[in-house]
């Protein structure tokens, strides 16, 4: 069934197959895929084999992630790298400003009146660690207003987390389709050739490149066997490929650069593959949310949909963790998020509605970053109005979506972060009218 967007052809029935990091198996055509093994003398209809591995070879089982592609030509076919000027994109982030203790937050990033598609469109607001040290995050906004034209673009610094916030997304990849919108994200893993259009004309949001482990859904330990981001709600593509030829052009990142290459033909050419190293989407209002029923808010980890492991036990090196819609009924609580200090860093963005911390000034689109041990929480009216308010009876939190990416190491903003009249120099106004209610006497 041909997809007019990209000519590309993928089997009738499925669009996406269930299950987080599954070993799946797909094909574009019938009886591609080699039966028993995965690189027999020729393989059907001659095309290329060709594995990608996303682990090291030899990473335990559980952690091991690769796929097998039948393709029409290897992904090595192309013309050589040149790179390309660009200061929009930081891969090294000890080379960034001096990072303030201070509580910021921006506006959203408005969007080009020119032309400008997803890749170019990239710019790099904090992070931590190196692409080269293959550690640490960027996190990087995106405002687009084109769909990307005869060029393919992957990352070989990091898998991209993309969580759009407006506008829908169609992701092409080497394994398949995703079709993504506001409230769901996807997941392109490191390697992974893709091209995005914009149904809806243009798209915003935000992208967290992880430049560690791989994501993984985390253990639940006494929450048991099911709740939080269920596994069967992660949906990887159906192979989908097109024979093409033309002038295009491969964008790499590499190093926390961007580098390009001629390339005769779509490589979107894959027509089966099997393996569990492969794109996938997960739909953020199907997450099982859990939360007191007596009293206090938990911590918030509890909200994790993603971690990617570190070598330490119980630490990750970032955290992908949602505030979806829920009830409150905690009694005798201080219900909103509270005050916090905190060890780990929180780079915060809104997808949908207001954030239960703070009604105003945050705005979709917009983020926040609170950094290791800088004070943050409720603004004042949120105080007030959560200290006023009547807890035996249960609340319930709508028309949200706000997610962080956290991590251990400091979030250090990029110069662009730091000067851009995004930045709201107000933000800590926010805490101000937070008097002293102390009353000794009472
Ligand atoms: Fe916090």
């Amino acid at each position: 069934m041909p997809r007019s967007d990209f000519e590309l052809t993928h089997a009738e029935g499925l669009k996406y197959q269930s299950g987080f990091a599954n070993e799946f198996a797909t094909e574009a055509i019938a009886e591609v895929l080699p039966v028993g093994r995965n690189s027999p003398q020729r393989v059907a209809k001659g095309l290329y084999a060709e594995q990608l591995s996303g682990t090291a070879f030899t990473a335990p089982r559980a952690h091991n992630r690769r796929s097998w592609l039948y393709r029409i030509r290897p992904a090595a076919v192309h013309r050589p790298f040149n790179a390309i000027e660009n200061d929009r994109l930081v891969g090294d982030f000890s080379t960034v400003p001096k990072t303030p203790p201070d509580q910021l937050r921006w506006n959203p990033l408005p969007f080009p009146d020119a032309p400008v598609d997803f890749v170019d469109s990239l710019i790099t607001m904090a992070g931590n660690g190196s692409a080269s040290s293959m550690s640490g995050c960027a996190i990087h906004l995106y405002a687009a207003t084109r769909s990307m034209q005869n060029r393919f673009f992957y990352s070989a610094d990091g898998e991209l987390l993309i969580v759009p916030q407006e506008g829908r997304l169609t992701l092409a990849t080497e394994l398949g389709v995703l079709d993504v919108e506001p409230q769901e994200i996807a997941v392109i893993p490191r390697g992974v050739r893709f091209t995005v259009a914009l149904p809806d004309g243009r798209g915003r949001g935000y992208v967290c490149e992880n430049f560690g482990a791989l994501l993984e859904l985390p253990d639940l330990g006494p929450i048991g066997a099911n709740g939080l981001a269920n596994p069967r709600d992660f949906l990887t593509p159906v192979a989908a490929f097109e024979d093409r030829e033309g002038d295009f052009e491969l964008v790499a990142k590499f190093g926390g650069h961007l580098w390009r290459a001629d390339i005769d033909h779509s490589p979107l050419d894959v027509v089966a593959w099997h393996g569990n190293y492969a794109p996938y989407k997960y739909d953020l209002r199907r997450f099982n949310a859990i939360g007191s029923i007596s009293f206090d808010h938990p911590d918030p980890s509890i909200f994790l949909v993603l971690q990617s492991p570190s070598d330490t036990e119980g630490v990750h090196a970032l955290d992908f963790v949602i505030f979806p819609p829920r009830w409150l009924v905690g009694e005798n609580t201080f219900r909103p998020p509270w005050f916090d200090r905190n060890v780990a860093s929180e780079f915060m963005g809104l997808i949908h509605g207001a954030y239960d911390a703070k009604e105003e000034g945050f705005v979709p689109g917009g983020a926040s970053l609170h950094n290791c041990m800088s004070g943050h929480g409720p603004d004042a009216d949120t105080f007030r109005k959560a200290s006023d308010s009547d807890t035996s009876k249960p609340h319930k939190v709508t028309d949200t979506m706000a997610f962080m990416f956290e991590t251990p190491l400091v979030i250090r903003p990029t110069e662009y972060a730091l000067k851009t009249s995004q930045l709201q120099s107000e933000y800590s106004e926010c805490w101000q009218g937070l008097k002293n209610n102390f009353a000794k006497e009472q």
